[in-house]
This record gives structure tokens, C-alpha cells and sequence, in this order.
């Protein structure tokens, strides 16, 4: 049974039946705050939902979800809108519930190094507060300044520090989470180990709003490393930079960020940010960008020694070493900036490739192949550490019926070079509305049933996020080309 069969409210009689059953929970449904809640940054996708829901505590999202239950309208969990897979788009219409006003750090534990955070929270903000009390909470993606705590545990967020630190599910001790029909569970429980029945906690990271709306999370701090720098390696070769990145491990480095940029990516991220001050040499064709961190300056230095003689055994080029805060923000403020950079520049569609690192360069050959093969260009950078590839395929002049014909072939042959190489379909953005068609290459008939059969368990009327993540069971080969 679906949400699509039996529900009973449609349009704006769901706002009127929430505001009459629930005088006090804000309820909007206003075309411009609905056209604020229908696009996410994935590519240019719009679905309008009928109602805007903001609850202010768990018991309002308790309500909202056994009302929406009880009448098969769907619901789906909203943060900041900085997605990159459509996770929080309502595909279904049907109500957008916002964590906006679930916007506090309820309690920083230096005791235990814990932290009790509602899903609202801006990962800066979060950072912020903690390091006042010289406590670290590492995950940093791209768009910490403004994507939210429940954002990144729904996609299992990652970013430049994942390398050293760990994801978003690394972080997450455990969590309260309201089910689909309203009832208020925890995962797990506030300890470092927990080896008390299965892992709801880490079910629930990564599983994009489908499963339950978490409406508190205590997460683990470490003391902050306070002291970091980085150097910006260039390369002639694409390929010899990718190979570095492996090399670096092999020879006992362990830096805080390893991140790759095609010469394209940091043009464009220039052009972007109007900072020119970057010199760039002709024969530059890509960049690593390399952190390290430590509890005292003196730690720094040694690191950077060893991981420059590493480099040699790749053909790297002069680094620019950033050591003051004006220089490290400039270089970071680049590589945040190049998938907006992208997106400025030229319709695109990007991938977020993800491999056992040693695999990199085989990976960066198929884009570079593949992309050949069927006239597209590519803007790659990312977590080379991580083996974490985000590729953007550029439309630039491609005729759009062409680039539509085209496209979900290319993008087919890609993931069955990814999957080849060991890696699978997405290392930080999720699988959402956009990348669903593509999840039997990664996932057998046996494997994908079990995770509707996990859907069902915790959403037996398909209400919470509808449609994300897991292809219906007829979907095939033919509907993904
Ligand atoms: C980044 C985002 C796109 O790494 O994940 O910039
Ligand atoms: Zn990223």
C-alpha cells in the first residue's frame, strides 16, 4: 500500500485539517514559503509540497507524523536545502517538515565529551559553540555554514576531514527519532561502545528521512587539535597526483585533508570568487590540497617534511604552503566554492563517485574515457583520501535533446566502472530522488528486498519520504537509460 492510494487530504485541505486538529503547530502553506521548501541544490528539480510544517519540540513532530500516518499523507523531513541528491525534495507533495525551529545545542557534556544537538543546528554553529570549550566535532562538509546536523546524519555527511575523522555516522552515539506513526524511540544510548542489540543508530544515519524524523542526536567530541596547515601540490599529471594520494598513506602519513582539484576546478572556483591572486603554472593540469593538524604548532612542521618527501616519488611540482589564517581561508574558500563554480558555469549533472583509494587513478582514466566516448566534458575534484570523487559532466554546447539521449548511458557506464573498481554509487551525497534508477548496480534483486522489507518495518504505509532511495520493484534497466 502507498501513501498514493488511500490518502484522504490533498492540497490545501491539509493545512486546514492540521491547523484545526493542532491550533499551535505552524502550519504554512503560502506559495512563496512552499516555493522555498521545493528545491534543494540537485541540478534544477522543483516539487512544490501543499504545507510547510515547522515544529518547535518532539511531541509537535510526534502529532504531525500520526496525523500523516493516520491519513496516508506523506512527509518529507526538511533541513537547510543544501542537498545534492534530492533527499529532501517532496516528490509526493504532501507536507515539508522543517527542522528549522528544532535549532538548539541542548547540552555540551565536557564531562564525557558528548554533545545533545536538535536536528536544526548548523554544523558551523555546532563547531563553534564546542570549540569555545576546546572540544572538536570534526565533520566539515563544503556547506558547513549552511547545511544542518540532521541534514548530515540523514545523508551521512563527509566532507574534507572525513580522511582522518571519519562521516557523520562516526560521530553519532545515538539518536531520538520519531517513527512514522508518531512513536518517540532512542537508538541507542549515550556510551563510546554499545553492543546491545542491533545498531539502530547507524540503520538510521544515512537513511535520508525514510525511516523516522530525529529530533535529537547526542554526538561524540574529541579536544581540538587547534593548530593545522596546508599545502597546495601542483601536478603536470592528473594521474600522478591521484597515485600520490595512496603513496602518502603507504609511507605512514596521515593527514587531516587530502583533497584533489582538476586545473578546471580551481579555475572555475577563481572565476567564481573573483580571487585571481592564485598563481597557476601553464603546465599545472591538477592540484592536491593537503592538511595537517596537531595540539601544538611544532607538531606541523614535521608532518609537512615527511609528506613533501613523499611527494617526490609522484613528480609533484613546488607547494605553496598556507600557514596563517588569511592564506588557508583563501585556499579553502577555493575548493568550497568550486561545485557552486560549477553550477554557474554550465548545466551539468554531478556524480559522487566513491572508491577504495588506491583506485583513484583507474577511476579518474573511465571519467576521462567515458566522458570521450560520449563528447562530454568533466570538472573532477574531491576527497581524493577518501577515494571520494565528485564529478561534474559539463553540458557546455551539447544540444539538450542530445545531452538527454546521452547522459543516463554515460552515467550507467561510469557507476559499472565504479562498481568494477570495488566502489559503489555514492560516498557522501545519498542516493535520494536522483540516483535511485542506478541502485541495481550496486545492490542485488536479494540485497534491494531486504531493504524495502526494512522500509516496511519502520513505514508500512510509505508516508516518510516516499519514493527516495530505493527503486520500485518493477523498475529496470529500461526506465534508468
Ligand atoms: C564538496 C561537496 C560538493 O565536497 O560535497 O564540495
Ligand atoms: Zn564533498
Amino acid at each position: 500500500m502507498t501513501a498514493d492510494s488511500t490518502q484522504a487530504f490533498h492540497g490545501p485541505h491539509i493545512a486546514a485539517a492540521l491547523r484545526l486538529e493542532f491550533p499551535h503547530l505552524e502550519v504554512l502553506d503560502t506559495l512563496d514559503i512552499r516555493e522555498a521548501h521545493s528545491a534543494d541544490h540537485t541540478e534544477d528539480l522543483r516539487f512544490l509540497p501543499d504545507v510547510v510544517v515547522q515544529p518547535r519540540s518532539t511531541a509537535e513532530v510526534s502529532d504531525v507524523l500520526r496525523w500523516a500516518h493516520g491519513h496516508a499523507v506523506p512527509v518529507t523531513p526538511a533541513g537547510a536545502w543544501t542537498g545534492l541528491s534530492g533527499g529532501a525534495l517532496p516528490v509526493r507533495a504532501g507536507i515539508s517538515l522543517s527542522t528549522k525551529r528544532l535549532d538548539r545545542v541542548v547540552r555540551i557534556d565536557e564531562l564525557n565529551h558528548q554533545v545533545v544537538v536538535q536536528p536544526g543546528v548548523i554544523v558551523q554553529v555546532l563547531q563553534e559553540a564546542v570549540q569555545e570549550k576546546g572540544l572538536f566535532y570534526a565533520v566539515d562538509p563544503a556547506s558547513r555554514g549552511t547545511c544542518t546536523i540532521g541534514g548530515n546524519l540523514a545523508e551521512n555527511s563527509g566532507g574534507p576531514r572525513a580522511v582522518k575523522y571519519g562521516v557523520t555516522k562516526d560521530w553519532a552515539l545515538n539518536l531520538e527519532v520519531v517513527l512514522a506513526d508518531g512513536t518517540v524511540i532512542q537508538t541507542g544510548a549515550d556510551t563510546l561502545k554499545n553492543s546491545t542489540g542491533y545498531n539502530l543508530t547507524q540503520l538510521m544515519v544515512g537513511s535520508e528521512g525514510t525511516l523516522g524524523f530525529i529530533t535529537e542526536a547526542t554526538l561524540k567530541l574529541l579536544p581540538w587539535p587547534k593548530f593545522n596547515a596546508l599545502l597546495l601540490v601542483p601536478f603536470a599529471d592528473p594521474a600522478d597526483a591521484c597515485r600520490a594520494v595512496a603513496g602518502l598513506f603507504i609511507d605512514g602519513n596521515q593527514p587531516s585533508a587530502l583533497e584533489f582539484m582538476e586545473r578546471s576546478a580551481i579555475e572555475l572556483a577563481m572565476a567564481f570568487t573573483g580571487d585571481r591572486q592564485l598563481p597557476l603554472d601553464a603546465d599545472t593540469a591538477a592540484h592536491l590540497l593537503i592538511e595537517v593538524d596537531g595540539f601544538r604548532e611544532e607538531d606541523l612542521m614535521p608532518q609537512l617534511e615527511r609528506i613533501a618527501a613523499s611527494l617526490e616519488r609522484f613528480n609533484a611540482g613546488e607547494p605553496l604552503l598556507a600557514l596563517d589564517d588569511a592564506a588557508k581561508d583563501q585556499l579553502w574558500n577555493l575548493r568550497r566554492k568550486v561545485g557552486e563554480a560549477v553550477k554557474a558555469h554550465s548545466t551539468y549533472k554531478e556524480e559522487d563517485t566513491v572508491v577504495p583509494r588506491g583506485h583513484l587513478p583507474e577511476l579518474l582514466g573511465a571519467v576521462k574515457r567515458i566522458g570521450a566516448e560520449h563528447g562530454f566534458d568533466s570538472v573532477c575534484y574531491g576527497h581524493a583520501g577518501d577515494g571520494n570523487l565528485h564529478v561534474n559532466i559539463l553540458r557546455g554546447d551539447m544540444p539538450e535533446t542530445q545531452w538527454n539521449e546521452t547522459l543516463p548511458t554515460a552515467i550507467r557506464e561510469l557507476f559499472q566502472a565504479v562498481i568494477r573498481l570495488g566502489g559503489t554509487l555514492s560516498g557522501e551525497h545519498g542516493i535520494g530522488w536522483v540516483q535511485k534508477p542506478f541502485m541495481d548496480l550496486r545492490f542485488s534483486p536479494a540485497e534491494l528486498d531486504l531493504q524495502r522489507r526494512i522500509k516496511d518495518a519502520f513505514d508500512p504505509v510509505h508516508i516518510l519520504n516516499p519514493d527516495k532511495i530505493l527503486p520500485a520493484p518493477e523498475q529496470g534497466q529500461a526506465d534508468c537509460a
